[in-house]
């Protein structure tokens, strides 16, 4: 294998920049040149390139992003954008393409090499830890620290004030984000898509609360959760029990910031081992960690098996809250 390429796709998270360095400098060391390909899908269908090199990729570990853009491509779901995106494939010389993205990202991925017979290999990387084949994903992590910040400063404010505050965290229609974050923050109530949401017993619980000298709580609503969104329950909170309500939406602050450790060295071995992968010339496979080890899954892994939520944490989310 003489040349790879290698593209950031779906929505940024920290530790994509890690993660093309250690692709780059993993192939330089293999003697495999890279190609990025920018914007992600939408750049491959236009045949926006450019060489890399380990000296390209220094000083980007610790930066949050990604060096070479990214995009949520619609037209490469159509057959015309799949063969743009080959013919730049075949006219770059790329003999295997690496996707560091989310299961959309994956399904393009997949199809790249399903019809169009290009090796394709996926890394998982988005905030939200909705990826089956990888007990975390590259991003979520980082997200979660920069959550728990958010959620720890206006513990301040709410109990400054005496106030319940209800902070939506991203992830799409995953739980992950709200449920690692609100568990690690005490928050009162933690409002996922994957369990019923009922806000009379939300109401009952925050009053018995009060009753107890409760001086503040904080519920964390997935932006996914059946409840709706953080002013719509906060407005609904108020009118049942007239609490005063306050609310944050932490929204794309989530997705940016330097990558925690765990981030980044996630980053680095998933992407080493993605090249040892196609290089083997094993395509259309994804890599992810599964109990600290890394494993080799089919793209289809992602979207056709289902991760679920640790229930057992988010039990022990609700006897912490009492
Ligand atoms: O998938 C990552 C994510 O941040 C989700 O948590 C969120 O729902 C979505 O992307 C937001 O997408 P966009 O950046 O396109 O608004």
């Amino acid at each position: 294998m003489k040349r790879i390429g290698v593209l950031t796709s779906g929505g940024d998270c920290s530790g994509m920049n890690a993660c093309i360095r250690a692709v780059v400098r993993k192939a330089v060391y293999e003697g495999i040149e890279v190609v990025g390909i920018r914007r992600g899908f939408a750049g491959l269908m236009e045949g926006d390139s450019c060489p890399l090199n380990a000296h390209s990729v220094s000083g980007i570990i610790y930066q949050g992003g990604t060096i070479l853009g990214t995009a949520r491509a619609e037209g490469f779901l159509a057959e015309e954008g799949q063969r743009k995106a080959s013919d730049t494939v075949r006219k770059l010389g790329i003999e295997g393409l690496i996707v560091i993205g989310g299961d959309g990202s994956f399904r393009g991925a997949y199809n790249l090499n399903k019809k169009w017979q290009i090796p394709t290999t996926g890394i998982p990387a988005t905030i939200d830890n909705d990826i089956a084949g990888s007990d975390l994903t590259i991003g979520f992590v980082t997200a979660l620290n920069t959550a728990l910040e958010a959620i720890d400063k206006l513990r301040d404010t709410a109990t400054a004030h005496n106030r319940l505050f209800i902070v939506e965290v991203m992830g799409r229609t995953s739980g992950y984000i709200a449920l690692w974050a609100g568990l690690a923050g005490g928050a009162e109530e933690i409002l996922i898509p994957e369990m019923k949401t009922d806000l009379d017993e939300v109401c009952r619980k925050l009053e018995e609360g009060r009753t107890r000298g409760k001086t503040s709580s904080i519920i964390v609503v997935a932006e996914g959760d059946e409840a709706g969104g953080a002013f719509e329950i906060g407005k609904k909170i108020r009118e049942k029990i007239g609490y005063e309500v306050r609310v944050a939406v932490l929204g794309h602050l989530q997705r940016g910031g330097s990558p925690t450790v765990l981030d980044r060295i996630l980053a680095t071995r998933l992407g080493a081992d993605a090249v040892d992968v196609l290089k083997r010339g094993d395509g259309g496979k994804m890599v992810g960690l599964i109990a600290n080890q890394v494993e080799i899954f089919p793209l289809e892994h992602a979207w056709r098996e289902k991760k679920e939520i640790d229930l057992d944490l988010y039990q022990l989310s609700q006897i912490m809250a009492i």
